[in-house]
């Protein structure tokens, strides 16, 4: 039985948001490339998506393309620009019809061939739909998406909009990529590593995380629901002491 129907339905987190990580060693112990991985991880990415939806998260944030990921082999890029833009192009009209919106965070200007195009479309189609909000995190940077709002922060300053006073966490959550979303409460990564590789380094400050060794193509909607369970056994006291929030 799905474990879905284990789940506490007053207790689903709002936003869940996923670093997708494993798909290379995946692929390696299949004797395959790198790139079969990323390949196969695309339906990790419809699974989680479906699940998601079925037991009622709003936001699904997903870590597809950091930063630092340019460093990677010029094949690799390549590869995974072309996976991105095909599966966008192939997925949007589903992804609309199931009521999905979707969004970016990142750097999408500065993707390769017709990528920020491709996904600035499926923004622009989905944006009037109703159903969960699906943020695909592409050349995305933690520290670069804090820069550039303490950037537009001071400009303000300096233009005498703003006076400093004003300054506080609400302004700094408004000036991110992510403003008007709230903060995950549930932070997942696949593959056994623990760390965080500069993703919503701000937004994750009270956030539960989950780690399993699972390599992301294996992750499936049944992986999805146990972190979901996870996370309800767990007690969020912000600070606080287990009987003041009982
Ligand atoms: C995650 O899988 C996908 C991306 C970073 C694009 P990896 O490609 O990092 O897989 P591993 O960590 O090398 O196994
Ligand atoms: C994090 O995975 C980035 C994405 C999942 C897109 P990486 O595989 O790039 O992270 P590191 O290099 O192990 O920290
Ligand atoms: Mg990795």
């Amino acid at each position: 039985m799905s474990l879905i129907h284990q789940l506490n339905k007053d207790n689903i987190p709002q936003h869940v948001a996923v670093i997708m990580d494993g798909n290379g060693r995946w692929a390696k112990q299949k004797g395959q490339k790198r790139l079969y991985g990323h390949a196969m991880g695309v339906e990790s990415v419809r699974e989680v998506l479906k699940a998601a939806t079925e037991c009622g998260v709003k936001y699904l944030t997903l870590y597809a393309f950091s930063t630092e990921n340019w460093n990677r082999p010029k094949d690799e890029v390549e590869g995974l620009m072309t996976l991105l833009v095909e599966t966008i192009t192939k997925e949007v009209a589903e992804l609309d019809k199931n009521n999905v919106v979707v969004k970016t965070i990142g750097d999408i200007d500065h993707l390769p061939n017709n990528c920020g195009l491709e996904l600035k479309k499926a923004t622009a189609k989905t944006t009037n739909n109703t159903g969960i909000t699906l943020i695909l995190a592409l050349n995305y940077s933690g520290r670069t998406e804090l820069v550039s709002a303490f950037q537009s922060i001071a400009k303000k300053v300096k233009g005498n909009q703003l006076s400093i006073d004003e300054i506080n966490d609400k302004l700094i959550s408004d000036s991110l990529y992510t403003a008007n979303i709230p903060d995950p409460e549930l932070l997942i990564r696949t593959s056994g590593e623990f760390r965080i590789s500069n993703f919503l380094l701000w937004q994750i400050a009270y956030s539960e995380l989950y780690f399993t060794d699972k390599l992301w193509p294996d992750f499936k909607k049944e992986d999805f629901f146990k972190a979901i369970r996870d996370y309800q056994e767990r007690e969020r006291r912000f600070g606080m002491i287990s009987e003041q929030i009982k």
